[in-house]
């Protein structure tokens, strides 16, 4: 990337001073400092551990917990809980002491300025609901602190525009946490396209499923209205487009989309058999006929975090998923062209009979096709949620010969190994040089929910939405270098 405006200078080393291997590594956050005890004796430094406060603490922040309770306890030290739901918040201490014999204070959410002051927090771990974001975000920043954020970084132009203003005038690193990016078939897919075998990309094609498993639980929980999420083109497609943009080292440029929800509905309920949408699982007179069923109180992860702790907040985490309120789509194809004049044909729709995704990136040499088949276990009884990766198939085509297999980079865990590697990088107070930047910025974060946002506006008027007119000046992220689109290109052989 070629972007030499002082923003971006700045920024760029800003973050490769707070590094511990600044000079080898290039990422954003160093997971401890370095502190002198007198300035007399400066040779005796000693390593003092960050202090991580954790905003939200429902089923995705007990990665953060753990890591820094647990795994990462000689570089981190966790110092607060924040939550608006007590329940969840009397849980996650009671979990912190029996994991690690450590009493965490817990803050109600009105209290998170104090929370961040009296704890001296230094990192500020926002995992609450996607809209909740950019309030912990800001706030945290003003408040000195930098931060780690779940994505979606946030919701909405307006939103991200807020973020972007707050980065600028603290000069904080916000640090959005692309688990994504660190799968290794992903990172192996970032290899190869760095390596020029299909040249340099013209156009690509993708292609995401979600099942009626894993797809109908957007519709169930807080998920289902785009005042919370900002809909699947925010909240899920932001792991995508960010993908797209690193695989690419591009940032969009203009967005056209449609999208509809045609399958969770009340008209769908009928069309199945059901006499009409009801409330909620727990208390549906159809029930026992309804395929779409979860039941909250069998499952212990989902009875103990939600079920027990509804009457706190009156949430229900088993919505009927064709009630009339949910407001976001469950169909959406969208048009997005890059500032490196890549174009993208992409989808997502959330009712297929298969999850996972295909894509493809047409090049001057040949043509990448990946292929990833995903299993996400919504209520596998008493067991943690499951997530898998499997039938993973990566295949070069070249030009004018013969197609081939490359065998695919495979790891352990959650994301496919991807979220461990992506906590190394997170909390370890050495960095590990990383050839392919997956540490992402803000700015990253803002490239890949603006694509949505800018569907969410295309749907409306089913206009052209120009990115530079919903958060205009928004520095490159860092990106690898790519295959030049003005190098010599070898003749494709006579057949
Ligand atoms: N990277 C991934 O693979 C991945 C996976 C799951 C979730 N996530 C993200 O993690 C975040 C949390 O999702 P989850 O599945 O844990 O949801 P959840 O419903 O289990 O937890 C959300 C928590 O936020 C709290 N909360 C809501 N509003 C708040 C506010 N204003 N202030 C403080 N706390 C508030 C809720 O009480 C709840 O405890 C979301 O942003 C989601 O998109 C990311």
């Amino acid at each position: 990337m070629n972007d030499s405006s002082p923003d971006r200078r700045d920024f760029t080393r800003r973050e490769f001073l707070s590094t511990a291997t600044a000079a080898s590594a290039g990422l954003c956050l160093a997971a401890s400092t370095l502190v002198a005890p007198s300035v007399a004796n400066a040779q005796t430094q000693v390593a003092r551990k960050r202090r991580f406060v954790l905003v939200g603490v429902g089923g995705r922040s007990r990665m953060y917990r753990d890591a820094v309770l647990k795994t990462y306890a000689q570089h981190c030290e966790m110092v607060g809980f924040c939550d608006t739901n007590e329940g969840r918040l009397n849980l996650a201490a009671a979990k912190a002491r029996k994991m690690a014999g450590v009493d965490v204070p817990c803050y109600a959410a009105k209290d998170f300025d104090r929370m961040v002051q009296e704890q001296k927090a230094d990192v500020v771990i926002v995992a609450t609901t996607d809209a909740a974001h950019s309030d912990y975000i800001v706030r945290a920043m003003e408040l000195g602190c930098d931060v780690l954020t779940e994505k979606p970084m946030t919701t909405d132009e307006t939103k991200c525009r807020a973020i972007i203003d707050a980065q600028k005038k603290t000069g904080k690193s916000c640090r959005v946490t692309f688990n994504y990016r660190y799968s290794p078939a992903r990172t192996q897919v970032k290899d190869l396209l760095m390596s020029g075998v299909i040249g340099d990309i013209l156009s690509v094609d993708f292609h995401w499923m979600l099942d009626t498993f894993h797809g109908a639980d957007y519709f169930r929980r807080w998920h289902g209205t785009k005042a919370n999420s900002g809909g699947l083109m925010i909240h899920k497609s932001t792991h995508h487009f960010d993908l797209v943009n690193w695989w690419l080292s591009a940032v969009p440029v203009s967005v056209m989309a449609t999208g509809k929800r045609e399958f969770y509905t009340p008209a769908m309920a009928k069309r199945i058999g059901l006499q009409s949408h009801h409330e909620r699982c727990l208390t549906c007179p159809e029930k026992a006929k309804c395929g779409f069923y979860l039941d909250i109180t069998t499952h212990k992860e989902y009875a103990e975090l939600y079920h027990a702790q509804e009457k706190y907040d009156g949430y229900f985490r088993d919505r009927c998923v064709f009630r009339p309120e949910i407001d976001i789509e469950d169909t959406m194809n969208v048009q997005v062209r890059y500032n490196t004049g890549v174009t993208m044909a992409y989808s997502l729709n959330a009712f297929n009979s298969w999850e996972g995704y295909q894509i493809v990136f047409n090049g001057t040499k040949g043509r990448l096709e990946h292929k990833m088949e995903e299993l996400v276990a919504v209520n596998s009884k008493n067991s943690k949620p499951k997530r898998e990766e499997r039938d993973t198939t990566i295949r070069i085509c070249p030009l004018r010969s013969a197609p081939y297999d490359v065998p695919v980079w495979k790891g352990q865990g959650m994301h496919a190994g991807g979220d461990d590697v992506m906590l190394d990088d997170l909390f370890l107070s050495e960095k590990k040089a990383d050839k392919y930047l997956r540490a992402a910025d803000h700015c990253a974060g803002a490239y890949s929910i603006l694509v949505g946002a800018a569907a969410n506006r295309s749907f409306i008027s089913g206009e052209t939405v120009k990115i530079a007119d919903l958060v205009p000046g928004i520095p490159l992220p860092d990106y690898p270098a790519m295959p030049s689109p003005t190098d010599p290109l070898p003749m494709p052989a006579r057949s």
